[in-house]
């Protein structure tokens, strides 16, 4: 949720159909530390207040990302883009584990649950070349996790990704946190974002990734739910045509009931947004009218609500 969404209808809506909430926006490093040492609050603030005032959870998102992180944090003493050299990759975790922990000893035992890194592996399943990788290489997932535990033992610490139900980064998820999991990294949870569409994935693909999980011991979470009513990039509907709204309903309902059926390894689901008065899909990939939450434009249940609601399969 956004800051504005803490009052009026949608903080009234956000209270009534919500257990817990995410910032997206106010938590990234763009936010809170958009100058070296300089640590802006306000916004991330509150958002906790108005969780923790309201009996609500409160998820982090997101301390270690490559979007929406200042180009100071890449630049090195002398003013220049960082190259991979010993002395960038020491300046570069020093910065990252003074942010991590400054904001995650902020908000301990508020904060249930941190997303600590976020898409850090490619569709194919190779890992992303983002700045952080190429300098400091996998050293800045395993300080990531580690500081942030130092800096809250009871947080549960998650990575984050996008399409994990994709193959190919279905398996390098898994590659990759049994690897740090052997190392003795602190990785507690998987964090699938699950921004989907009305016909992808398939029940079966989201089964298939959350049993290749379990089989890590990890717990899983929903982080970032949302289902675009659009299949391709292009596509725009001046309005959103009512047949597609009941093929959603049917699409959520379907994968909630995976959900449910798998729901000793899954502690949450996170929508990504309130209502389709606001989603980032208004302006990604393209600018169009989408419509991929459970409550529409007024803020009232949609087709898609009470598909999962009524009757969750
Ligand atoms: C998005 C926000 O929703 C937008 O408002 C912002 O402009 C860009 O970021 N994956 C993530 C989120 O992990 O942080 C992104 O959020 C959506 C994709």
């Amino acid at each position: 949720m956004s800051t504005q969404q803490a009052t009026g209808p949608e903080a009234d809506l956000v209270k009534r159909q919500f257990g817990s909430v995410t910032p997206t926006a106010a938590m990234k490093w763009t936010a809170t530390e958009p100058r070296p040492g300089e640590f802006t609050f306000g916004d991330s603030d509150k958002i906790v207040n108005f969780a923790t005032s309201n009996g609500m959870k409160i998820r982090g998102h997101t301390l270690v990302w490559h979007n929406q992180t200042p180009d100071w944090v890449f630049t090195d003493d002398n003013g220049q883009p960082m190259t991979p050299t010993p002395q960038n990759k020491a300046l570069l975790l020093a910065r990252m584990s003074d942010h991590i922990r400054t904001l995650v000893e902020r908000y301990r035992g508020k904060i249930t649950a941190w997303d600590v890194v976020n898409e850090v592996i490619n569709d194919d399943g190779t890992l992303r070349q983002s700045r952080w990788y190429q300098i400091a290489g996998l050293d800045y997932i395993r300080t990531a996790f580690t500081v942030a535990h130092a800096a809250d033992p009871a947080a549960k610490l998650c990575i984050n990704d996008v399409n994990l139900t994709g193959p190919s980064r279905r398996d390098a998820m898994y590659d990759l946190v049994a690897d740090l999991l052997a190392e003795g990294v602190p990785v507690d949870c998987i964090g699938s974002q699950t921004h989907v569409n009305i016909s992808v994935p398939s029940p079966a693909a989201l089964a298939a990734s959350i049993e290749k999980f379990a089989k890590l011991g990890v717990d899983q979470q929903i982080t970032e739910m949302d289902m675009s009513v659009y299949t391709d990039n292009t596509s725009s509907y001046p309005t959103v045509p009512p047949g597609l709204l009941a093929q959603q309903a049917a699409q959520y309902k379907a994968l909630f009931a995976v959900l449910l059926r798998y729901r000793d390894q899954i502690s949450s689901v996170t929508f990504w947004g309130v209502a389709d008065n606001q989603t980032w899909l208004s302006t990604y990939p393209i600018p169009r009218v989408d419509a991929p939450l459970l409550f529409g434009t007024d803020l009232a249940p949609k087709p898609a609500f009470w598909a999962i609601v009524a009757n969750p399969g």
